[in-house]
């Protein structure tokens, strides 16, 4: 079997915020001889072109620094100021500073010239997200001939939003010099096929040339995973045990309904934490049975609209304790840090309810977490925002629209309430469906489709 070379700006082991990629694709990495290639998470003074090597946790890692500047406009510029907001169709926040995306090139060079000196021939190499579309193009400039296959962890955005980015064709290009382009759900591959209409239609019609050759790249869905078994072992562990013990000590025989989210304005928390209100003001019954905890770790923080959303949490947070708290009672926890996964797994146990309720997700590795933390004998109920990939999977969760605060509240109610029997069939299908897109299954499929080594195209592609 040829070698994996897996490239993503970040790498495993620097960052807790690498969480569900880097555990992902750990595995995968250590059964096949190769290494893990990225942004080493410190700044250099001048650009560099040359990577530096590392043992970490048994893989082999090469990193590069980057100039402050460059990853200014690469990453919190081009990527999360513009990809980002725009793949998860919130238009409304991007910043389009046109510089950045000539930053957003050159650091794809930089990994392209940090990378090349470390490739063999017969190298399989997988690029991860949205920081590295241009990769491909960048590698086939420098004459690589390998498959290189792109995974984008977010979705694909509609034909509007894609539109609404600077630079999109040639994004679109670039993922053309890909052999397989991997996407999260069916929703992203008719996302794309859409797009490609639109613009053929107004090829048609007279419009603007559109140069695009989607000839030798597939395109396809392959749904990510976690590992539900790790996480049923991991729930049951010490460090788990400590934490669910502590916690149910505090709950005192409430209910807790748990949300576990990067403080991104994607996963809607403030939806999230106004339809708990309205669960708590439509059934007073609820009021001391319940307690809500959301942990949310602050993420990429520099940039505006992130300490924005985090303006509004705490707002929304404050107006719920105000206006429902008793003073030997709180309606919730608001714990704005990181956790490490054993104690999450203990957390995810004890939640009567986990609330998964993104605006719009690529996936949502936390709906495959909860599932796979839950005791089999007495599980939780997981209520699933239908904009979320994982709601392709998982048919048996409480399927909610989060903009709708009626019907999230509803559903909250439904799963605190919910009699065992039922908790039990629905947990059933879900961990079904978690085994079944389990990170293996994952990796492996997007590697079978890649293919085994050799040269895949001429570098005039
Ligand atoms: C999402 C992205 C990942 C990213 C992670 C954390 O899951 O798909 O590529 O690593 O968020 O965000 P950060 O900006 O801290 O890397």
């Amino acid at each position: 079997m040829s070698r994996l070379v897996i490239v993503s700006n970040r790498i495993p082991g620097k960052s807790p915020a690498a969480g569900g990629l880097a555990v992902a694709l750990k595995k995968t990495l250590s059964a096949r001889d190769g290494f893990w290639f990225g942004w080493s998470g410190a700044f250099a003074e001048s650009p560099e072109k040359k990577a530096r090597f590392e043992t970490v946790d048994g893989l082999q890692i090469g990193a590069i620094d980057l100039t402050r500047s460059d990853h200014q406009s690469y990453y919190a510029g081009f990527s999360n100021s513009i990809l980002w907001p725009a793949f998860h169709l919130r238009l409304d926040l991007t910043d389009i500073q046109s510089h950045w995306y000539e930053g957003y090139r050159g650091v794809n060079a930089q990994f392209a010239d940090a990378l090349i000196p470390h490739l063999k021939r017969d190298d399989v190499i997988w690029v991860h997200d949205y920081h590295l579309i241009p990769l491909a193009t960048e590698l086939r400039r420098r004459n690589i001939r390998n498959r290189i296959g792109f995974y984008l962890h977010i979705p694909f955005p509609t034909p509007d939003a894609l539109n609404a980015i600077p630079h999109h064709e040639d994004l679109l290009n670039d993922l053309m010099a890909y052999d397989l382009v991997g996407l999260q759900a069916q929703r992203d591959v008719a996302a794309f096929n859409e797009f490609i209409a639109h613009e053929e239609m107004v090829r048609a019609g007279g419009g603007t040339p559109f140069h695009f050759d989607t000839g030798s790249t597939i395109i396809k869905a392959f749904p990510i995973g976690s590992d539900p078994d790790a996480f049923a072992k991991l729930a049951v562990s010490p460090n788990a045990q400590k934490m669910y013990k502590k916690v149910e000590r505090a709950m005192n025989g409430r209910s807790m309904l748990l949300g576990v989210d990067r403080l991104d304005y994607s996963k809607g928390l403030p939806q999230r934490i106004q339809s708990y209100e309205k669960l708590l003001e439509n059934n007073a019954n609820l009021r001391r049975a319940v307690h809500m905890i959301q942990i949310a770790p602050p993420s990429r923080d520099t940039i505006k609209e992130y300490q924005i959303i985090s303006d509004e949490l705490d707002t929304a947070v404050g107006r719920v304790t105000g206006r429902f708290a008793e003073p030997d009672w709180l309606p919730i926890t608001y714990v704005k840090r990181a956790y490490a996964q054993a104690s999450l797994a203990g957390l995810y146990r004890l939640a009567k309810v986990g609330l998964v309720t993104p605006l719009r997700d690529g996936m949502n590795l936390v709906a495959h977490e909860y599932v796979g933390s839950q005791d089999p004998e007495d599980p939780g109920v997981l209520v699933l925002s239908r904009f979320a990939g994982a709601a392709e999977i998982f048919h048996d969760a409480l399927l909610i629209n989060p903009f709708d605060s009626d019907e999230t509240a509803e559903a909250m109610r439904r799963a605190v309430t919910m009699p065992l029997d039922e908790r039990k069939a629905r947990w059933t299908s879900l961990m079904a469906a978690a085994r079944e897109h389990n990170v293996d299954n994952w990796a492996d499929s997007f590697l079978d489709a890649l293919g085994d080594g050799g040269e895949t195209r001429s570098t005039s592609d």
